[in-house]
């Protein structure tokens, strides 16, 4: 158990200093470019291959300053250093919290609890990589002796949301005549959809399940195993060939009739969302094989490293998680937008939401007692050039503070031209002038100046102005590559730990999720027409499972 006690961070004099800056109202950037030509050298750090560019948010020095003093003040390193070293640090659970683990390179010795954590993460990698080998190069057949052409993989939450939205982003890298798909709701109509033209002799299956107790991916695996059973006309042998299990369950895995052959473990030091790089990518592992995977690892080690050894004042995750408690807890931002400029980054936005809200969403410290600030602001986001189309114009002149980060990449997945137009051009031209426009704005002499309203019309010029000084961080890398998208990963994993640690709470827990589980339990015998159950029921629920039995088809 960490007996690490949190520090209340309204009580550090780094937390008054920055009330008393934020009172004073925050820098204006445009004043802040034309004063001091350093300010985007000063303010551009490299974390891997990402090129991260802070000029653009409310800060000067003063501001930076009592922000880093804050992280001090709260034990960020310290915090960091007991996470690394395998302490307990998710104390309601009294579990070490060791992703990082899952990416350190064979040979690094981490004994944790008795166990050679690297060693075994190895050894896992080793069977993954070489299961997926062979169906890679279609070795494993399925029972009808075919090769697997797709592969299903059926999870939700983080056994979900990191596989799909890193298949997504990495599809370029995918191996031609092998597909991935996703199965993650108990909306039937996700399954029914998904595996609408299939073939069964030539799909796999990955049930993906750290605990093996999902009553959403347990169901979907159930009607996989009978879609797939139906399918093969009940060939014997046909779950051994085409299902496969990604645990910390083995025992349950094999209970549902998955060879422990065919199954894939890891450990409970392993978070749900921060499991995308364990086992549970297996289904990436097969669409872009063991040497990119490997890749992938790689780019998640590379932010490891930086965020262990970089200094504060240029520890990238350290200062863009300092940089949302000032916004949050200063400037009263609620939400934060990530807007990738790739189309490939469709499902990044989703993946964070589970990353940083499972993590960060919470009304208590890790000591049991109330959080003494705001804590986990909303993520959200589109791909640009979507968003500019459709939510922008409220992040350009809403009243609301929103700080966004824009995220784009020098080479497109697909170069593509149109008559003389380099169109991957066209996009970055938008993701620069995005940035531009939010923190420069345009005035009302600006508006007059461009004669889009004459005099007299003033309710024209006052819509037509921008007000500016909206924060945004451009991270840009070469390409989006395996390696990258791990450093991105990493990333904001560690701008979540950071401001966990600033507020004092367990980020590795997630017990918000489970009243709706045990509710849900409760409420399915009154939903399927027990009188008894139903009448436990408060009245509004009463009420609409009402409704649902009357106008349900008979
Ligand atoms: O209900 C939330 C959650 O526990 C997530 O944290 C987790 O990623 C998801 O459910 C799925 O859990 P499992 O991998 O155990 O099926």
């Amino acid at each position: 158990m960490s007996d690490q006690s949190p520090v209340d961070p309204t009580t550090t004099a780094a937390w008054a200093r920055l009330t008393t800056l934020a009172a004073a109202g925050p820098p204006d950037l445009r004043r802040a470019f034309a004063d001091d030509p350093e300010r985007v050298d000063r303010l551009t750090f490299a974390a891997g291959e990402l090129l991260v560019d802070l000029s653009k948010n409310l800060v000067d020095e003063p501001v930076l300053d009592a922000l880093l003093a804050l992280a001090r003040e709260v034990g960020l390193e310290q915090r960091r250093d007991a996470m690394f070293a395998g302490e307990h640090i998710n104390v309601t659970e009294d579990r070490a919290v060791l992703h990082t683990a899952l990416r350190d390179p064979v040979g690094v010795q981490l004994e944790v609890d008795g166990q050679d954590t690297v060693a075994d993460v190895h050894s896992v990698l080793k069977r993954v990589y070489a299961f997926a080998e062979q169906v890679r190069t279609g070795q494993w057949l399925g029972v009808t002796g075919q090769r697997i052409r797709t592969v299903v993989n059926i999870g939700i939450g983080g056994s979900d949301l990191g596989p799909v939205m890193a298949y997504e982003a990495l599809k370029p890298y995918r191996q031609d005549g092998i597909e991935c798909r996703f199965i993650s709701n108990i909306d039937p109509t996700d399954a029914a959809e998904t595996l609408a033209g299939l073939d069964p002799a030539t799909t796999l299956f990955i049930v993906a399940s750290k605990t093996f107790g999902t009553l959403e991916t347990l169901t979907n695996a159930r009607l996989c195993r009978s879609w797939l059973l139906d399918g093969l006309g009940g060939a014997p042998g046909a779950v051994a060939k085409h299902f496969v299990a990604v645990s910390t369950a083995l025992d349950k895995v094999e209970a549902f009739g998955i060879d422990p052959a065919n199954a894939f473990g890891f450990w409970d030091w392993v978070g749900g969302r921060y499991s995308v790089d364990s086992a549970i990518g297996t289904s990436l592992v097969i669409a872009i094989g063991p040497e990119r995977f490997a890749e992938f690892l790689a780019g998640f080690h590379t932010i490891d490293d930086h965020f262990c050894d970089a200094p504060l004042d240029q520890n990238v995750p350290a200062l863009m998680g300092l940089l949302n408690i000032w916004y949050v807890n200063f400037l009263g931002a609620h939400t934060h937008a990530v807007l990738p400029y790739a189309q490939s980054l469709h499902r990044f936005a989703a993946y964070l939401q589970q990353l940083t809200m499972e993590s960060n969403g919470k009304g208590v410290r890790w000591d049991g007692s109330p959080v003494t600030t705001d804590t986990g602001e909303i993520f959200w986001g589109e791909p640009g050039t979507n968003g500019q189309h459709a939510f922008y114009q409220l992040i350009h002149q809403g009243t609301r503070l929103i700080p966004a980060d824009f995220i784009a990449f020098a080479n497109p997945a697909h170069p593509l031209r149109d008559g003389d137009v380099d169109v991957h051009e066209l996009f970055l031209a938008n993701f620069f002038a995005q940035t531009k426009a939010l923190a420069f704005g345009k005035t009302a002499d600006e508006v007059r100046d461009e004669g889009g309203a004459s005099s007299g019309q003033e309710a024209i010029v006052q819509a037509r102005v921008f007000p500016g000084n909206r924060p945004t961080t451009s991270i840009m890398a070469p390409e989006l590559s395996p390696a990258v998208l791990g450093q991105l990963i990493a990333l904001y994993e560690h701008i979540t730990f950071t401001q966990g640690v600033v507020w004092g709470i367990d980020s590795f827990d997630q017990w918000g999720v489970e009243l709706g589980k045990q509710l849900a339990q409760q409420v399915t015998p009154a939903v399927a027409g027990d009188e008894t159950a139903l009448a436990q029921q408060d009245a509004s629920t009463r009420a609409l499972i009402d409704y649902y039995r009357k106008h349900r088809d008979p």
